[in-house]
């Protein structure tokens, strides 16, 4: 049987490292981003690395226009996509209410439209076709008030779980994965000060995507890698918000 997973950004960081991971574990890959010659790069090097088929789709996902063309992308029968992995993300620089309304609205596209839109074409075609897996790359921040992108990943969090309940009976899982601080290009680009953050709450991205992929194989919907992650967020459940909210200060 061919697997096929559908990977969004996957130029960079976590969304590259699931692009190698599964390509390397024999999927045909479909991968989404904006940036047309990094993704490219990406399909020459895992054609060439792993002698799987390679798709590229050049979307901006904060527009209606590229999630529509992922969408279709997704619902294409005669090349079925059995694994979404939603992750294309970034941050904006400033907290909410010093930013331009404009750029939260494309941060609420990126971060909460596109992967409902993305959700809800795959589950269709999944549905349809007998079952198969989303991983929704949410946040560590998604426990605790940080602003709108913890709020945003929030959402993405809870929609998650609901999903992975709902749609068990058609055989799809739906995994929320909340990673803690990963070094990648995300917080440069966010032009975010991480220089306070100490060397042990840095994960890599390899290391998130094999946790992942290891609990969606256990039938796992939600993975938070690392225990130290694991032992911060049962601590968000039991400490006061105002304390929480204080304590997560320090990024977004
Ligand atoms: N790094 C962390 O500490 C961390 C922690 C928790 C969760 N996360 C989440 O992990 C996910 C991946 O982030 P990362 O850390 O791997 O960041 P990254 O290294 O900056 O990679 C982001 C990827 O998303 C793509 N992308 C950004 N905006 C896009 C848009 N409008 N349309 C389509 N693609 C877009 C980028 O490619 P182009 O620029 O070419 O479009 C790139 O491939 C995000 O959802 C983020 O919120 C990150």
């Amino acid at each position: 049987m061919t697997r096929r997973a559908l990977v969004t950004g996957a130029t960079s960081g976590i969304g590259h490292s699931f692009a190698q991971a599964l390509a390397a574990d024999g999927h045909d890959v479909v991968i989404v981003a904006r940036t047309t010659d990094r993704l490219q790069q990406v399909a020459e090097q895992l054609r060439s690395e792993h002698g799987v088929e390679v798709d590229v789709v050049v979307a901006d996902l904060a527009t209606t226009d590229g999630m529509d063309r992922v969408a279709l992308r997704l619902t294409d029968s005669a090349r079925p996509v059995d694994l979404l992995v939603n992750n294309a993300g970034a941050s904006l620089a400033g907290w909410f209410g010093t930013t331009a309304i404009e750029d939260e609205d494309r941060q609420l596209d990126l971060l909460v439209r596109a992967p409902m839109h993305l959700m809800d074409a795959a589950i269709k075609a999944m549905a349809g076709r007998g079952g198969g897996a989303i991983i929704n790359v949410a946040s560590v921040a998604a426990f605790t008030p940080r602003g709108v992108y913890s709020a945003h990943k929030a959402w993405l969090l809870n929609l998650s779980r609901w999903a992975d309940v709902h749609y068990d009976d058609v055989n799809i899982a739906v995994q929320a994965l909340c990673p803690g601080f990963v070094r990648t290009e995300f917080h440069q680009r966010g032009e975010m000060d991480v220089s306070g953050v100490p060397g042990w709450m840095w994960l890599t991205s390899d290391f998130v995507v094999r946790e992942s992929l290891k609990d969606l194989a256990r039938d796992k919907p939600l993975s938070i890698p690392g225990r130290r992650y694991r032992c911060l967020v049962m601590l968000t459940r039991f400490l006061p918000t105002s304390l929480v909210t204080r304590m997560a200060r320090r990024g977004r």
